[in-house]
C-alpha cells in the first residue's frame, strides 16, 4: 500500500501577513481557459501527464473548485506559478485544502510559492474558513519550508509520520515545533 501523504494544518487564519508581490510579477485569479497554462506549470512539479482536459475533469470542473480561490502569479502576462483553495472538509471541520502549489523552475527561488499560498490562505479567511490543511510529500523540501514559514504545522495523522517528519526537519535544518 502506498504511504499516506504527509499532512499539514494551518490552525488559525487570523493575523496572516499582507501580500507582497515580487518585482516584475503580478497576481490574478483563474480565468476561463487557464487550464493549458495551469498544466504547463503542473507538468514541471506535480506529475507529468496533465492535459487541459484532465485539469478540467480533476480540478476546474469539480465541485470543490472555486475560481476566485485559484491564484496565478504571472510574468509578462504568462502564468508561472499557481495554487488554489479546494473546498473539501475533512471530518466536517471548517477548513479547506490548499491544493496544487507549483512554480515553473525558471521562476523558483523568488517567493512565488509563498505568494500564491498566502493568497489562497487570505481568500479562505475572507470566505470564513477557520483553518486550512494540505497534503505534501517528504521530498518537497522547498514547499514544506514555504508552508512552515506561513504558519502551517505538521499534522501527525499516523504514528509513522512522526519519524517521517523528523527526517524532513533534518533536511530543512530545523526542529519540529
Ligand atoms: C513549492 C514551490 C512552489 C516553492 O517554490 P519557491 O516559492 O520558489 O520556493 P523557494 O525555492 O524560494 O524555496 C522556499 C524556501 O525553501 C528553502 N529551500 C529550497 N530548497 C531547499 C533545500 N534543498 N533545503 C533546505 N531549504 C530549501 C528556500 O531557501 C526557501 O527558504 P525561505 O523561505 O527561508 O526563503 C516550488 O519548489 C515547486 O514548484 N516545487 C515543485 C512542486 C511542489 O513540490 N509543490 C508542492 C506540492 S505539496
Amino acid at each position: 500500500m502506498p504511504e499516506q501523504q504527509l499532512r499539514m494544518v494551518h490552525p488559525d487564519l487570523e493575523g496572516l501577513p499582507e501580500i507582497s508581490v515580487p518585482d516584475g510579477y503580478a497576481l490574478r485569479t483563474y480565468r476561463s481557459g487557464d487550464e493549458a497554462a495551469w498544466c504547463e506549470i503542473m507538468n514541471t512539479g506535480i506529475g507529468t501527464d496533465w492535459t487541459a482536459e484532465k485539469c478540467r475533469m480533476e480540478l476546474t470542473e469539480t465541485e470543490p473548485f472555486m475560481a476566485d480561490g485559484c491564484f496565478f502569479a504571472t510574468r509578462s502576462g504568462q502564468a508561472v506559478a499557481t495554487a488554489c483553495a479546494y473546498d473539501v472538509h475533512p471530518e466536517g471541520v471548517s477548513a479547506a485544502q490548499v491544493h496544487m502549489v507549483c512554480a515553473k523552475p525558471a521562476h523558483r527561488g523568488r517567493g512565488l510559492g509563498r505568494l500564491v499560498t498566502l493568497a489562497v490562505l487570505r481568500f479562505m479567511r475572507e470566505r470564513g474558513y477557520a483553518a486550512a490543511f494540505l497534503g505534501t510529500d517528504d521530498f518537497r523540501v522547498p514547499a514544506v519550508r514555504t508552508y512552515l514559514g506561513l504558519g502551517f504545522v505538521p499534522d501527525y495523522v499516523e504514528d509513522s509520520h512522526r519519524l517521517r517528519w523528523s527526517a524532513v526537519f533534518a533536511k530543512i535544518g530545523e526542529q519540529p515545533a
